[in-house]
Parts: structure tokens; sequence; C-alpha cells
């Protein structure tokens, strides 16, 4: 079982940014944590009292984990601890502006031990441009400072496909990253989100033709060959690691299908095939936060889900799932090496076509 905590405060907000988070409502943080609190506790007595599940990784990601004080996650840490195999993967994500020394050691103590950095680029201008807070020189300050409290497992997240992006730019972010000694990248291609200040921006350069997005699919495949080059395995579409120990144990089970918890604003949780929806609404959340939208999902769309996931990274998708129909597809595309048969599994090399092949397989 997997564990999701959503943490809905920014200092402040980037322009591209339409994740659940706030800016204004800090004084709501200890309610807000009270409120977290009572949903985990439900949580893990509906679905893990008296049951042999276990939670194997956490991830607290938001909106920025690192806008709380270590000290207000310790109760949280304290429901979780019976639940918990050994060795869980317990991850954080963390702006490098709020992520400061004592605030890393404080959450490594509580027994996070994977820590993933919102640093998007070392460029200065294009920090500026995309919104950031933090300057290139705080965002390596941060990366050392996590190397100095112990954490081994240490990921940085990169925006690509941003107007004036070139390889030749990015070729430098991903060197300053492996020379930071990093094991993790998550690269992202930009995406134009409603409800962003990009948004609204994006529509005025619309009418001049110009866009803040670049078609950046032969940049992906730069960017592909060229992280592999720095020793980067792609095991996800926008995800690489210099080893099979340093991939996100918990963004890889949600890829695998695998069932989840998710507490907190708008987070979602997924169970014995049933999803479960979070109040979205900070104010509505802290009043109520047991109640929940439920939604049963259809062995058609569990098999859709899996099918497109499996393709999106190395795990590829079980042969058993697919009908007569399906199956003759899924040959033909073997036949011209667009996947891979392997052991009853079927692989797909070429994450970036995972949504096509999925659609050209399923009925
Ligand atoms: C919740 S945020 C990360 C942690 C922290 N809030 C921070 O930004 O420093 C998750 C990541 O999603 C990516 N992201 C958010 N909005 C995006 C967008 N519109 N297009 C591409 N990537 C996006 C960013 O790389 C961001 O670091
Ligand atoms: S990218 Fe991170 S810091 Fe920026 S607004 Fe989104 S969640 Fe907040």
């Amino acid at each position: 079982m997997l564990l999701y905590i959503h943490i809905p405060f920014c200092d402040s907000k980037c322009f591209y940014c339409a994740f659940n988070s706030y800016t204004t409502k800090f004084k709501l943080k200890d309610d807000y944590m009270e409120a977290l609190k009572k949903q985990l506790a439900n949580n893990l007595k509906r679905h893990l009292i008296n049951t042999n599940k276990k939670i194997e990784t956490v991830f607290i990601g938001g909106g920025t984990p690192s806008t709380i004080k270590a000290s207000s996650y310790k109760e949280l840490f304290d429901l979780i601890k019976p639940y918990l195999i050994e060795n869980a993967e317990i991850t954080t994500e963390a702006n490098p502006n709020s992520a400061t020394l004592s605030w890393q050691q404080e959450m490594f103590d509580l027994g996070v031990n994977r820590i993933s950095f919102g640093v998007q680029s070392f460029d200065e201008k294009k920090l500026k441009f995309l919104g950031r807070a933090h300057s290139s020189q705080s965002a390596i300050e941060a990366v050392n400072n996590a190397k100095k409290v112990g954490f081994k497992k240490i990921n940085c997240d990169i925006i690509y496909g941003v107007v004036n992006d070139s390889f030749e730019t990015l070729k430098k972010d991903f060197d300053i990253v492996k020379d930071l000694g990093i094991n993790h990248i998550s690269a992202y291609s930009l995406i134009i989100e409603e409800n962003t200040k990009f948004f609204l921006d994006e529509k005025s350069l619309k009418k001049e033709k110009k866009s803040l997005k670049i078609d950046d699919e032969d940049l992906s495949y730069e960017i592909f060959d060229y992280l592999a080059k720095l020793g980067f395995k792609q095991y996800e579409i926008a995800n690489f690691a210099t080893s099979e120990e340093f991939e996100s144990k918990h963004n890889y089970g949600y890829w695998k299908h695998r069932e989840y918890l998710g507490v907190g604003a708008g987070a979602v949780a997924c169970i014995n095939n049933t999803r479960e929806y979070s109040e979205k609404n900070i104010e509505k959340y802290i009043e109520n936060p047991l109640s929940v939208e439920k939604e049963e999902l259809s062995l058609e769309d569990i098999k859709a889900e899996k099918v497109l996931l499996g393709f999106r990274c190395k795990f590829g998708v079980e042969i058993e799932l697919l009908n007569k129909n399906e199956l003759k597809r899924a040959e033909d595309l073997i036949t011209e090496k667009k996947l891979e048969l392997k052991d009853n599994r079927i692989f797909n090399n070429n994450y970036l076509l995972a949504d096509e092949l999925a659609l050209y397989i399923l009925d």
C-alpha cells in the first residue's frame, strides 16, 4: 500500500502551476494539520487495521511540504509508524527556498529518507520567467544540505519545452544535476494548464501566433539520449534514475496500479477498485476531512489505465489483460518491432508513443 499526503501551501505561485496550493491561507496551517491527522487516522482504521496490509511508501507532496514546520509532521509519523514496513521509502517534496538545513535535518530525523526538490532550472532568467522564488544558487545549497543531512536519495524536478529552451540550455541543467551527485531526475515537458498565469499569457500570445511552449518532441529525444549518456536510465516517460535502487518506489507504485491511500485537500485514494476524492477546498476540508466522493472503477477503466500506464514505463503490460482483438493488434505492433514480448508481458521502449499505442490496441 502507498500513502500520499497533500500539503496545499506554497510561498509563491509559479506561473505554470495548477496544483491545489494556496499562498494566502497560511493562518490555516495548524487547523489543516489537525484535519490531516483526523483523515489519516480514519483511513488507517478503515483500510489497514486488522488486515495484513502495510504501508510500503509514503509521499508528502504539494504544494510545498517545506512550508510546514517539521515538528508539525511528528504526529502524522506517530500514526503511520505501526503500519510501515521496514525500510519503507518516505519521500518529501521541497522547495529550495524553504527547505533549510534544519528543516531537512528534522524531517530526516522523523524518518524521511528521500527528498525531491522543485528546481525546474539552474538558469536565473528561466527561473524568473517561470515565476520561481529561488535562485540557482539556493537550489544548489539545498541539495548540498540534503547531502550533509545524509539523504541518499535525492531528486530534482526540471521543466523543459519552455520558449527559449534548447538542447544546449538544458544540457547545462543536467550537467549541474550530475555534478551535484543527484541520483534521480524528473524532467517534465511544460503543460500550459488552465487557471495559471501562463494560460492567460498564452491566450494573448496566440493572437500574435507565438507561444510559451515550444514543440519539444525532438528535444525530448535529445534529452533522453543525453540523460542516458550521463548514466540516468529512463524508467518512465518523465523519470530517470542512476540505478534501480534510486527509482521512486512510490511513483512506480502508481504506474504499476498498486493501491494507494491519499489524504489532504484534493488528495485521491484508490483502494478495492474504488477512487476516493477528498474535498479540494481547504476551508471545507478542515471542516470535514472525512467527507470523500467515491467513484467505482469498471473493469474496462482499470484495464485501460493498466495499459496506458504500463506503456509509459518499463513495467509493461500483462498479456492476459488483452482480449482476442486487442491481442491481434498488439501482435502486429510486436511484428513491426514497436513493442516487445517477454515473459508474457508486452513492453514499450518509446514511452512518448505510449498514448498512441494504447489507443491503437484497446477496443
Ligand atoms: C508539487 S510540485 C514540486 C515541489 C515544490 N512545490 C516546488 O515546486 O518546489 C511538482 C512538480 O510538478 C512540475 N510541474 C508543475 N506544474 C507543471 C506544468 N504545468 N508543466 C510541467 N511540469 C509541472 C514541477 O516540476 C514541480 O516541481
Ligand atoms: S510548482 Fe511547486 S512551488 Fe510552484 S506553485 Fe506549484 S506546487 Fe507551488
